[in-house]
């Protein structure tokens, strides 16, 4: 397998170039942690997933606790966009073209979703984490067309009268439908708006991406800043109904991965608008996330579970977090707060590599994430994309420790 020389970073000489240069943040703490060795590990388990899943037109989605077998799913799924993606970061993690040809290949799967009327808000996740790393890697303006194309349609969702995104176009549980709902995890997809009004796609995607962050933002956050998992609006006032769970707890609960999805939502947001208000905020859902993290600092599927010690974690939420704030620490001006966050990332990755790896189990990456627990569905399994946010996690990980920027997309022209 080919891989750059090692990176492994000792005494102290984690240096983190911060704010494109502005200033360096230099960790005191000695840094063992061998980066390429874990790259390596992905190569090697996702070479043995190829060889193992079928080659039918579907894409590996997750594999239950006592199973060998990727659960396998069409390209409509919400997390059809993960596997492509981490067959992407493959690519750029190893220059092997071998690769690209497959991570192309499953790419190409989604392309129906560009023509398609949107049934979802996932667009984003799906179309961004493939299509977006493909163009990112090889510029093909194929790729940029249906990136273009599905921003439209995704930006076919957004009602103006809310100033969100209508996250799930049907009758949902709860959600009181024909009202308008939007969950936290919408706020990922912004980041495709964000890319195609930057990239010839109309300047009115931008102002979408920043009244969906800005309304969700004034709407979605008790006020210790953790996060409702969907809120529920009037859809002809704007006004918001309610705030309630879904994947989470209960309504007053911090579930994991939405937390996660803000930490990663805002950090981009403000990449993307250069706004200080939502680097504040961006902070403020990071602070109590990782105030009440347990000590190994991968989080329980859900903070307030009554059921702690004794509940599934998420593994995901993690890997998630653990990419989200290497790139906030880039942003941050206050050395310790972006100590932290860089040591506190490292301590997730390392955690993750030493006691989440699925080695002797599975073809996936990592173990012990959770879907969606009230539902009784993905309760500590393997999923894909935890999988895809690990290896972002390692790249941008490795990118930092050589001096460079992290692995981040919002230049794809
Ligand atoms: N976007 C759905 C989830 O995070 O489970």
């Amino acid at each position: 397998m080919i891989l750059n020389k090692q990176v492994t970073v000792i005494l102290g000489v984690f240096i983190l170039l911060a704010g494109c240069g502005k200033q360096l943040v230099q960790s005191p703490a000695e840094n063992d942690f061998n980066v390429d060795a874990e790259l390596n590990y992905c190569v090697k388990q996702t070479s043995k997933a190829l060889a193992q899943i079928p080659d039918n037109g579907l894409i590996p989605r997750n594999i239950a606790p006592n199973a060998s077998q990727w659960r396998m799913v069409d390209y409509t799924d919400w997390t059809s966009g993960f596997w492509p993606g981490e067959l992407w970061y493959l690519f750029e993690a190893t220059a092997d073209s071998k690769w690209k040809k497959v991570a192309d290949k499953y790419t190409e799967y989604l392309k129906p979703l560009s023509v398609s009327p949107a049934t979802d808000h996932d667009l984003g996740f799906q179309v961004f984490s493939s299509y977006g790393n493909g163009y990112r890697l090889t510029k093909d303006t194929e790729y940029k067309s249906v990136l273009l194309k599905t921003a439209d349609t995704l930006a076919t969702l957004f009602n103006p009268k809310v100033g969100t995104i209508l996250s799930w176009p049907r009758d949902v549980p709860n959600m009181e439908w024909p009202q308008h709902n939007t969950i936290m995890d919408n706020m990922i997809n912004l980041e495709l708006l964000f890319w195609a009004s930057k990239n010839g796609g109309s300047k009115q995607l931008y102002d979408m991406a920043v009244s969906h962050a800005a309304v969700t933002m004034n709407n979605h956050f008790r006020p210790d800043y953790t996060s409702y998992h969907a809120v529920v609006y009037d859809k002809e006032t704007g006004k918001k109904i309610k705030g309630v769970t879904h994947q989470g707890y209960s309504d007053s609960s911090m579930w994991a991965r939405g937390q996660a999805w803000a930490i990663y939502g805002y950090t981009m947001v403000y990449r993307e608008t250069n706004d200080p208000k939502f680097l504040d905020f961006a902070h403020k859902v990071t602070r109590v996330y990782l105030d009440r993290l347990p000590k190994d600092l991968i989080p329980y599927w859900d903070f307030d579970d009554p059921a702690i010690p004794k509940s599934p974690r998420d593994a995901s939420a993690a890997a998630v977090v653990a990419s989200a704030l290497l790139e906030l620490a880039v942003y941050t001006t206050d050395n310790n707060l972006a100590n932290e966050y860089n040591e506190k990332a490292l301590g997730m990755l390392k955690e993750l590599s030493a006691n989440y790896q699925s080695k002797n189990h599975n073809s996936a990456l990592l173990l012990h994430s959770t879907g969606h627990k009230p539902a009784g569905s993905e309760i500590d399994y393997s999923i894909i994309y935890a999988d895809y946010y690990y290896i972002e996690a390692l790249l941008r990980y490795k990118k930092i420790a050589q001096g460079q920027k992290p692995l981040i997309t919002y230049k794809l022209n």
